[in-house]
């Protein structure tokens, strides 16, 4: 199999300083289908919650006897980042009958990255901690995702600066919305005090999540929707079905994240894995020629 490799690998990363706005889901998912298409696929866990890490088979990442993970990286120049690498799993990756995810990979995730911001505030050359960090690995995929946590500190910062993409998740409420406008002009701002690191990312796509479906209860998703649509335009990205932006809300969402799989996995023709699909795709991803 040879994939289409870009010069860069695409580094994207999953921003949105309102929290539970669909981050890790979409970094997790998006990630399993670019696997299956065949791109060597890195998720870069890095946030506290660790929901990345869950999502792709490690409840306890912090628990792993010997195993490095994103925060012994960013505390100890020893640690290389390969060491906090581990395989995606398909269901827990010690219980039985769980299946290791082709293709895919995870930067483990810490608990103790809820320190990071402290810890960087110290640091020598502290924005650029998470590209130093991938530029070890960075060869070695076609795609990195990280997913970062919702707010808009240092860890982001550090995951912008590393990223030639950023894709912004929301749930096309008002506030929402208007949060959105300042991911917007915090890229654009770090971008001018950073230019000499050759800071590049650009608003590549927006993620409407949970998106009603039924038309009653939805009048005030409706106008969200036609807000997004009217202030962003074609970076907001398509659903599987004609007229619908984003992922449909789905019971599976939060059930597939209870089992420890990504959608693909657990419900593959479902409604929201077909929008995933889509919106992968709206990224101008496809799947490889074998
Ligand atoms: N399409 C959907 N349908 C139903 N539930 C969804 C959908 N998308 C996300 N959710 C639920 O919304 C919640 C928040 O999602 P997620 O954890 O991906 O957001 P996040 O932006 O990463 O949050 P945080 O800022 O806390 O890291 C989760 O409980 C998830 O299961
Ligand atoms: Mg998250």
């Amino acid at each position: 199999m040879t994939p289409q490799v870009e010069a860069i690998p695409r580094i994207i990363s999953m921003t949105n300083q309102v929290g539970g706005s669909g981050k890790s889901t979409s970094g997790v998912n998006m990630g399993a289908i670019l696997a299956d298409w065949g791109y060597k696929t890195l998720v870069v866990d890095a946030d506290d919650q660790c929901d990345a890490s869950v999502a792709l088979g490690y409840m306890h990442p912090d628990a792993i006897v010997g195993q490095k993970n994103i925060y012994d990286c960013l505390t100890d120049k020893s640690v290389k980042l390969r060491e906090a690498i581990v395989p995606a799993f398909a269901g827990p990756y010690d219980a039985e009958g769980s299946k290791r995810i082709e293709n895919l990979d995870l930067v483990l995730g810490s608990g103790e990255m809820e320190n990071a911001e402290q810890h960087l505030t110290t640091a020598m050359a502290r924005e650029l901690w998470l590209k130093r960090l991938l530029d070890q690995v960075k060869g070695e995929y076609d795609v990195i995702i990280i997913d970062c946590p919702g707010s808009l500190g240092l860890v982001v910062i550090g995951a912008i600066l590393a990223s030639t993409e950023v894709v912004a998740c929301i749930k096309p409420g008002f506030k929402e919305l208007r949060g959105l406008t300042r991911i917007e002009q915090k890229i654009a701002a770090i971008q001018e005090e950073f230019s000499e690191y050759g800071a590049d990312a650009r608003l590549s796509g927006i993620i409407l999540v949970d998106v009603p479906t039924s038309r009653s209860q939805g009048a005030v998703w409706d106008d969200g929707k036609n807000m997004a649509k009217q202030a962003y335009g074609d970076l907001v990205l398509a659903g599987s079905t004609e007229d619908q932006l984003g992922i449909r809300r789905s019971t599976k969402i939060p059930e597939s994240y209870a089992h420890q799989k990504v959608l693909l996995h657990y419900d593959r023709a479902g409604e929201a894995t077909y929008d995933y699909i889509a919106v992968t795709k709206g990224l101008g991803f496809q799947k490889q020629a074998i």
